[in-house]
């Protein structure tokens, strides 16, 4: 049905190396100051360098788009990344690339010289049995210097406390989840700007303990009771939110997480000895995602007719491209120098509504000619929902994305769309609407290849081969191994 998400899935799964893990050593000692590991050529996908005590996590190099390297905690039964060190800024998977302890666990390469590092002076590196990665000074008893369960990435695995100073964000580096004052949030990232925007949002409940004014900030942890709670620092053990799995009070069930997705949802699962069980979700209807048709996408749920179509009813939903070939028109506002009012045009839909609604600007008037004219003279606006029943018009201050479709006609969307493209910037659009028809495997694979070996000489996050996304790890996502239901 959601033909884009698919294909971005699909893509992602072409450009994965292979899971095979080839084991080397692991030390309950941990690693000692004077470790050193590089990365061997002949591994294609995982060096391990350290495990914990039970072989079910393990410390190594992942090989990221044939070419680059993190360094990762794995779960080791489904070769499932679990943490990386450096997702914004990757290695090169090269014997110059080094990985060593000297009280800090530091990567290194002779180009471009520190990548990532601890900044301690401990004594050994611990991979305890929760996945938690620990640099550690000796002592009775010994002290925790760092760990890495204070750097998530993706995933919260059960125990990991995230505070209100950290964040998930998705592999292709579009979406993050935030805690704030009494809830929980996700964001998206829609265009190059530093904006974020909320599209959900989860106030805690305070069912069995209320937040207390002036106490401590908030967190969340996934408990093994099979909840995703929010608790408050310094005040009640009780959580102020629970947000219950599948596996709610199920005592069978033996390792819980939650991820953020390249589509933007929250997903929590368990591991029930052979693959990742689907535990819960923030978002349950597809079309409430962030941007499940890509920009300018219309997304009708249920029943017949259900699925992606375009805003604009003259033109038809491409699977890999969406609505628009070129990605150029996304950008920015209209407020920007030199860009006039006529360089957009304005296009009219009827049964239309933003998903997410209540939490967009809102204002009430009495026609669909003011709500409009709200959005015509405000240049940082996009787009403008009228609902002619209640007279609310909601305005739409990012790049437009995915609208819902609605049989009620009586909703109108006017929506701002860009005639020319301010200026030179990277076209994911164009890029892969050209590859399109014939997307064959080694077309693709060898892209990525080819523009990693033209970029070789000016590296850097934003040049990162065949974008699909400003994220740097955009790859890493392996959702192949999340078993979705
Ligand atoms: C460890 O190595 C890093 C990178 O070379 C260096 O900056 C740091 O000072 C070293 N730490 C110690 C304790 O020697
Ligand atoms: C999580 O926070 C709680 C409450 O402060 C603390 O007792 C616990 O040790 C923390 N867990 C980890 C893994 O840091
Ligand atoms: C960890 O390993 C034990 C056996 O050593 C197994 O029973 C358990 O399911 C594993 N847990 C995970 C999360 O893989
Ligand atoms: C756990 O127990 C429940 C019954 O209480 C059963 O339905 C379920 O399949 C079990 N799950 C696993 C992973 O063993
Ligand atoms: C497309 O939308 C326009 C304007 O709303 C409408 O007049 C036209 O009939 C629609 N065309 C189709 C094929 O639905
Ligand atoms: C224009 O829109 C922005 C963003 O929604 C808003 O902050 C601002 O107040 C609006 N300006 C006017 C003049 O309405
Ligand atoms: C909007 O509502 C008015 C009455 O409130 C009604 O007369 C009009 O037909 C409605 N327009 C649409 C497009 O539904």
């Amino acid at each position: 049905m959601l033909g884009f998400m698919g294909e971005l899935q699909f893509i992602a799964l072409l450009v994965l190396s292979l899971q095979t893990i080839s084991v080397s050593s692991s030390s309950n000692e941990g690693l000692l100051r004077g470790f050193s590991a590089v990365p061997h050529s002949s591994v294609t996908s995982f060096q391990a360098i350290l495990g914990d005590n039970t072989g079910n996590f393990s410390l190594g190099f992942l090989r990221v788009d044939r070419t680059r390297l993190a360094l990762a905690v794995l779960h080791v039964p489904s070769s499932q990344p679990l943490w990386l060190a450096n997702p914004t800024r990757l290695a090169r998977w090269s014997d110059t690339t080094r990985l060593f302890f000297n009280g800090s666990l530091v990567i290194t390469d002779p180009r471009e010289g520190v990548l990532w590092s601890t900044g301690t002076t401990g004594d050994r590196v611990l991979l305890l049995d929760t996945s938690n990665l620990q640099v550690q000074s000796d002592g009775d008893p010994p002290s925790v210097l760092w760990q890495s369960f204070d750097f998530p990435t993706d995933t919260l695995v059960e125990n990991q406390n995230f505070t209100s100073s950290m964040s998930l964000v998705s592999s292709n580096g579009l979406y993050s989840l935030h805690l704030g004052k009494d809830f929980m949030g996700l964001y998206a990232k829609y265009s190059p700007s530093e904006q974020i925007i909320i599209y959900w949002k989860h106030k805690a409940q305070e069912a069995k303990a209320q937040i207390v004014v002036g106490g401590g900030p908030l967190y969340a942890q996934v408990n093994t009771d099979g909840y995703l709670g929010m608790y408050q620092y310094q005040t009640s053990s009780l959580p102020v939110d629970v947000q219950k799995f599948n596996s709610f009070q199920r005592s069978n069930v033996s390792f819980l997480l939650v991820r953020i997705e390249p589509d933007g949802n929250l997903k929590g699962y368990y591991w029930d000895g052979s693959k990742w069980a689907l535990n819960y979700q923030a978002i349950a209807d597809a079309c409430e995602l962030p941007s499940p048709c890509g920009s300018y996408g219309l997304c009708t749920p249920g029943g017949s007719g259900s699925g992606c179509s375009c805003l604009d009813n003259t033109t038809s939903y491409q699977p890999v491209t969406g609505c628009f070939h070129d990605r150029r028109q996304e950008y920015g506002d209209f407020c920007d120098q030199g860009i006039a009012k006529n360089d957009y045009w304005a296009l009219r839909r009827k049964g239309v509504e933003a998903p997410h609604k209540e939490l967009l600007r809102s204002e009430t008037v009495s026609s669909l000619e003011q709500c409009e004219s709200l959005c015509e003279k405000n240049c940082s606006c996009w787009g403008a929902l009228y609902n002619n029943a209640t007279g609310f018009c909601y305005i739409v201050d990012y790049p437009i994305q995915t609208m819902t479709g609605t049989r009620d006609e009586s909703k109108l969307g006017y929506f701002k769309v860009r005639n020319s493209p301010p200026g030179k910037k990277h076209s994911i659009g164009a890029v892969l609407g050209i590859f399109a028809g014939a997307a064959s495997i080694i077309a693709i694979v060898g892209l990525v290849i080819a523009k990693y070996l033209k970029r070789k000489k000016t590296r850097g996050i934003k040049e990162d081969g065949i974008s699909l996304s400003p994220g740097p790890y955009k790859n890493l996502g392996s959702s192949s191994s999340f078993n979705s239901e």
